[in-house]
């Protein structure tokens, strides 16, 4: 499968395979923590592969409604397309085999080989006390006999808008597991069942920007974003997936971080980092 915006290939969009297309199931990913299946959704002879997360299968939280992750995971995309940056997978709200899920385009990982050459690391484990160039620090973390590293996320400017993403969304769980290199250079967040909770439950590894000024890009897409949330599409189209007070608590999210002009730093009682972190 080739990236998202060359599929498929002629005529209808990927939201729309998604949306309307048969959904097969051809499998599940035993390792995740909700019901995950792996789909083919078809229309029209184009074919797209997809994770669909049923309602049904979502194992319940006890800091989350029942039954609404596939909502927020719909919402997070909804806020992502709305930045304009591309870093969630395009993600619909659809009726499936096991009733009323998220469904979601599925990034296969970048071709390795043809030239040898691999997608740089994200995420490091440093024996060193400074980050180094092209890292940022995340914080000391316990490695095992009574050893600690240096836990390092890559400088990079597609974690960079991720991390604002994710304090838009309040992602409470953005470890490495959820950050998917695909073809062409690109990354893609993924698993954002658990966001837009009301009060502050941002946990993530990407605090390597914590209290640096945001760039003019940043607060350029948080001031568009501001707009939107203030009576434009992006409101209207998360108050079908969100309750009032959540999509209230995303708009004053995003005037925070304006007002503050720099990137959250982590703090109160909530564990700041996912653990384990990938
Ligand atoms: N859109 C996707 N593209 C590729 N792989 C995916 C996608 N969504 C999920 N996966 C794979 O399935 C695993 C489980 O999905 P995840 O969203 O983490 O489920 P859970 O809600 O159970 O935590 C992920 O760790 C990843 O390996
Ligand atoms: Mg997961």
């Amino acid at each position: 499968m080739s990236a998202p915006e060359r599929i498929p290939p002629r005529g209808v969009t990927a939201t729309e395979l998604l949306t309307r297309g048969e959904l097969t199931v051809r499998g599940r990913i035993r390792e995740a923590s909700n019901v995950v299946l792996l789909c083919e959704a078809a229309l029209d002879g184009e074919t797209v592969s997809c994770v669909y997360k049923p309602v049904a299968g979502e194992r319940p939280l006890w800091d989350f409604p029942d039954g609404d992750l596939a909502r927020r995971e719909v919402a997070a995309y909804e806020v992502a397309r709305a930045t304009g940056w591309d870093l969630v997978p395009p993600t619909v709200l659809r009726d499936g085999p096991y009733g009323e899920g998220m469904c979601q385009l599925w990034i296969d990982p970048p071709e390795s080989g043809t030239d040898g050459e691999q997608p740089p690391e994200l995420l490091a484990l440093l024996d060193t006390e400074e980050p180094g160039p092209g890292w940022k620090a995340v914080g000391f973390a316990e490695v095992g006999e009574g050893r600690t590293a240096l836990l390092v996320h890559a400088d990079d400017l597609r974690l960079r808008r991720l991390a604002v993403l994710d304090a838009v969304i309040n992602n409470a769980d953005r470890k490495g597991g959820h950050l998917l290199p695909a073809p062409g250079g690109r990354l893609y967040g993924i698993d954002h069942g658990v966001t837009f909770h009301t009060e502050n439950k941002l946990r993530t590894l990407l605090w390597g920007w914590a209290g640096e000024p945001l760039t003019g890009e940043l607060t350029g897409v948080l001031t568009a974003l501001h707009k939107d949330l203030a009576g434009g599409p992006l409101a209207a189209r998360l108050g079908e997936l969100l309750t009032g007070a959540e999509v209230a608590a995303t708009g004053r999210r995003v005037e925070a971080l304006l007002a503050a002009g720099r990137h959250p730093e982590p703090g109160g009682d909530w564990p700041a980092i996912p653990w384990p972190p990938v």
